[in-house]
């Protein structure tokens, strides 16, 4: 018998926001993996549910490297594929913890597409987990979407190079990952006059939240990596 890959989401940061669901299942799995980044072994989506996890489950890091070098990240994931596939064929009910809902920007999207194709019968259950936008939002009272709006979720990893692309359909936009090129993301809002119309959400929940919406705020601003903008086109600003 295979044991059951669960992708589990852990909400944004704040303890409080872990679904019951995810609490229930946490405490009947045999082993729970965590992604690290490849400096350290710390990893936040742990600190979440540490609270929740039996003394006696064992705890595991994968290295997800975080580099868009295509060789290096496909030996992380075919590595670290192996390693959840050892347990799963053992029989072992197997938790990856992720931050925000698994489905979401996430590692576990990659680890499951790799387990799959190695392991393609293995049972997957799936808790979604509140995101980190829809906890920025309410933090921050600033609507996503509302009556016939459209909500756009991008990436802002590479500079926010697709939010010139996608605003003309979209009347609120989502940037993840609004750390690294943190000043090209601030010049294409410029670029679009919409200086009036970010809010930007760091570390929501957690020790050193940021809200911040005033636009000259931002300027010289070096991120936190979980950051995050999100920009209305339309509607009430910010
Ligand atoms: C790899 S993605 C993970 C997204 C996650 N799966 C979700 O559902 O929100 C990492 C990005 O999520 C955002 N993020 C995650 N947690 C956050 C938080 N507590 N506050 C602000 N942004 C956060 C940041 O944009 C960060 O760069």
């Amino acid at each position: 018998m295979l044991g059951t890959l669960y992708g589990i989401g852990v909400g944004p940061g704040d303890p409080d926001l872990l679904t019951l669901k995810a609490v229930k299942i946490l405490g009947r799995v045999g082993h729970v993996f965590a992604a690290s980044s490849s400096s350290n072994d710390y990893s936040l989506a742990l600190d979440i549910v540490r609270d929740h996890l039996p003394r006696e489950v064992p705890v595991s890091f994968l290295d997800f490297p975080m580099t868009f070098n295509k060789d290096r990240l496909e030996e992380a994931w075919r590595a670290n594929c192996e390693t959840v596939v050892q347990r799963l064929e053992a029989g072992v009910h197997v938790a990856f913890l992720t931050l925000g809902d698994p489905m979401t920007f996430s590692t576990f999207i990659y680890l499951l597409r790799k387990i799959r194709s190695r392991l393609p019968q293995v049972p997957v259950e799936i808790v979604p987990g509140i995101t980190s936008y829809q906890a920025a939002a309410a933090c921050a009272a600033v609507p996503l979407s509302e009556a016939e709006e459209t909500l756009t979720v991008i990436s802002g990893a590479k500079g926010g190079e697709r939010l010139p692309e996608v605003l003309p359909f979209s009347d609120n936009v989502v940037l993840m990952k609004a750390y690294k090129h943190f000043p090209q993301i601030l010049q294409k809002i410029r670029d679009l006059g919409l200086q009036d119309r970010v809010c930007f959400v760091s570390r929501c929940g957690l020790d050193g939240q940021v809200v911040e919406k005033d636009f000259a705020a931002l300027e010289g601003l070096k991120p936190h990596y979980l950051s995050l903008l999100i920009v209305k086109k339309t509607g009430t600003p910010p």
